[in-house]
């Protein structure tokens, strides 16, 4: 069978992590999907910048969005993030030329889902961002696929691992807040804009993107009631512990009737329970469906490895034609619920 063909732009923590997966995983990819995933075209800002992988075999794109008109080039990787400006342009391009989309970007899904699902449907293409939800956890998979039986009541869970990685270190450490979320920029966790993470903007967009696929809903990002970690001080951790509770960044959908509440905010958590031992940078997702109860998944929300993981699950999906709903119906059927006005949380 002919290769999935495949061009990445934005060679950074994930893209690299991409490539990676793909050179070591070369033969169980061709296994599963009966056919080669290759890459062919690449493109970041510094073509000189060693980023850990070969790239002599790969075209070389100075503008990531003449990618998109590239005729060796089946499905186009967007790893460069931002909501709009260039990520925008080159999945909106590539959509335009017949192309698959998969992306590791929450705000540009965020702010822009539903019209590009709307586009991508309309001309007979996937858009996928597994990679875009809680890191290497198959969140959206999940929900749009494996639960799809169910309807849904509410989904919560730890959604941002920098946070998470701030506040465990925080209590075991006792070290500041921005030695620690230096640290976690250092590890590849945070985004470009660290404030995107620290202010619960980063998990209001992921949070966004879990409540369209739960409830078959337009997304409505500015429908998330957002406070982020930045006024959680060791000294609140502290007293939590005593009382026998652990801080988490929680970001929490439910759905009554015609109307979904969506936040995003620090919670007291109680220690008997199993997402308060959720450390370090890993993510704990809960979906409550109304025939499954309870399901709990886990895993690393951030990182090179776990992210390029989730990016490579939906190129495996492209190659073998699977071919899904953006969201977790039709596009032009998603609903447009109202968002609960949450006067405090
Ligand atoms: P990085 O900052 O590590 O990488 C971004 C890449 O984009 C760099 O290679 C950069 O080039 C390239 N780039 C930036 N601007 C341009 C441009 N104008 N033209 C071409 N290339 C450009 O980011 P990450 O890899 O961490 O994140 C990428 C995406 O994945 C973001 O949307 C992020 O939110 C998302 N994500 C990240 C996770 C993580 O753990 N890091 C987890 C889940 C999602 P250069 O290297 O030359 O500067
Ligand atoms: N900055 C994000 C986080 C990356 O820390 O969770 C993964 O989406």
């Amino acid at each position: 069978d002919k290769p999935l063909k495949i061009a990445i732009a934005g060679l950074g923590t994930v893209g690299a992590g991409v490539i990676k997966v793909l050179n070591d995983n070369k033969d169980l990819m061709s296994a599963r999907c009966g056919r080669s995933v290759e890459v062919t075209a690449v493109s970041a800002r510094d073509r000189n910048r060693d980023r850990g992988v070969s790239l002599d075999s790969f075209t070389w794109y100075d503008n990531p969005v003449d990618m998109a008109s590239d005729d060796n080039v089946d499905v186009v990787v967007e790893l460069i993030g931002g909501s709009d400006g260039i990520a925008k342009a080159l999945c909106e391009k590539a959509i335009e030329n017949g192309k698959h989309v998969v992306t590791a970007n929450k705000a540009l899904i965020a702010h822009h889902g539903t019209a590009l699902a709307k586009a991508a449907e309309a001309k007979g293409v996937n858009v996928m961002y597994e990679a875009a939800v809680a890191g290497g956890i198959p969140i959206i998979k999940a929900l749009r696929e494996g639960l799809a039986g169910n309807g849904f009541s509410r989904v919560y869970g730890i959604l941002n691992g920098t946070c998470n990685y701030m506040l465990t270190n925080m209590r075991e450490t006792g070290r500041d807040f921005d030695v620690i979320l230096s640290e976690a920029q250092d590890l590849g966790y945070a985004e470009a804009d660290p404030t995107f993470d620290v202010d619960g903007i980063d998990a209001a967009h992921k949070l966004a993107i879990l409540t369209s696929v739960a409830f078959g809903c337009e997304v409505d990002f500015d429908g998330v009631q957002t406070e982020g970690i930045r006024h959680v001080s060791p000294i609140d951790i502290e007293f939590a512990e005593e009382l026998g509770y652990r801080i988490k960044l929680l970001g929490i959908t439910s759905r009554q009737n015609g109307t979904v509440e969506q936040r995003v905010h620090p919670c007291m958590v109680s220690k008997e329970t199993p997402i308060s031992q959720v450390e370090d940078v890993f993510n704990a997702v809960v979906c409550e469906g109304n025939f499954v109860d309870k399901v709990v998944l886990q895993g690393r929300g951030a990182g090179e490895g776990p992210t390029a993981s989730a990016v490579v699950g939906d190129l495996v999906d492209i190659a073998r034609s699977l071919s899904v709903p953006t969201f977790s119906v039709a596009a032009d059927k998603l609903e447009k619920l109202s968002s609960a006005s949450l006067a405090r949380h």
